[in-house]
């Protein structure tokens, strides 16, 4: 079957670089992107929509207008934005998601991409090598919103026989787009001040340790449980996912070994230690390497090495 994506919310960090390697694998013409907001950059031969993935009657219509066998849903408030905006984030986070799981069957559209996150999990969930199934008790917004649309996917897969295929997400390392308003976005911030001023003062403490991944392996690892047979698949709420653990003061010493001039300090009282502290540090993904053979490719060190790489050109 020939396949046509509709990305909604492809400008962020993930959906952006989603968007550059599903063009390259169906075609730009089979793939195309929307947003609230307008991209800075729209290359030629690239569909773009404005959406606001609120308005169901404007996403039935575009659903409509390019029939897609797939959609990738990706428009959310992450964690600290959330604790601002808890309603608003809810509202985004859950309506956003009913909208399309409904249009979805409506149109007949089978299978979608939806992401959780490292978030569903809270304080009481066990906080090395955290398992798949656990106690999980979320205390922010967007934990609650995440772990509440884990089971609504769950739910329409069993009741509905769509196909929906999730992962959750740890932080996430790029240089192409800056993550916006979570709670890892220090490991990306990091990069972007030790390159351009030697040093960076981090909202989380020295030995915070959380799980992250990086850009490359994030995408693949979507695009391989999105191919990967419907019959291997035995989580349809959504896939643990690892790839590399580590604490502010383990990245700046990686750091440092190419920029020896880095210095990091650490800022107190930051509300987004509050969210860090009630989930994992690292991540029992086992379930996602036996059923669709998930690997991640970068340690920190290769991390930090292509980061610095990619960086110092971009700036
Ligand atoms: N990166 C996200 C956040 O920090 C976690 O899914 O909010």
């Amino acid at each position: 079957m020939k396949e046509r994506i509709i990305i909604i919310g492809a400008n962020g960090q993930i959906g952006s670089e989603l968007a550059l390697a599903l063009r390259q694998k169906f075609g730009s013409d089979n793939v195309i992107t929307s947003d609230i907001r307008v991209p800075e950059i729209l290359k030629e031969g690239e569909i773009f929509e404005t959406i606001n993935v609120l308005d169901k009657q404007a996403v039935k219509a575009l659903l409509e207008k390019y029939k897609p066998t797939q959609i990738y849903l990706l428009a959310a408030m992450l964690s600290a934005t959330g604790e601002k905006y808890p309603q608003k984030a809810w509202d985004l986070n859950m309506n956003g998601l009913l909208n399309v799981l409904d249009l979805a069957i409506e149109l007949s559209i089978k299978k979608i991409f939806w992401p959780s996150s490292i978030a569903v999990f809270g304080p009481n969930s066990p906080k090395s090598n955290t398992p798949q199934y656990c106690v999980m008790d979320p205390n922010s917004i967007y934990g609650i919103s995440k772990l509440a649309g884990e089971r609504l996917c769950e739910y329409y897969h069993e009741k509905y026989d769509l196909d929906i295929r999730s992962v959750r997400y740890p932080g996430i390392i790029s240089w192409k787009t800056a993550p916006g308003g979570g709670t890892t976005d220090y490991a990306v911030d990091i990069f972007f001040e030790g390159i351009k001023h030697d040093k960076y003062d981090c909202f989380l403490s020295a030995n915070t340790e959380l799980p992250m991944l990086y850009m490359d392996d994030a995408v693949r690892g979507t695009i391989e449980l999105m191919d990967a047979p419907a019959e291997q698949l035995s989580i349809r709420s959504s896939y643990n996912l690892a790839g590399i653990s580590f604490t502010p003061a383990m990245i700046a010493e990686e750091i440092k070994k190419i920029l020896p001039n880095f210095e990091i300090s650490y800022v107190d009282n930051d509300p987004r230690q509050a969210i860090a502290d009630s989930w994992p540090g690292s991540i029992d993904d086992s379930q996602a390497r036996k059923d669709w053979n998930w690997e991640p490719t970068f340690d920190l060190k290769t991390m930090t090495e292509d980061m610095i790489k990619n960086l110092k050109t971009k700036l």
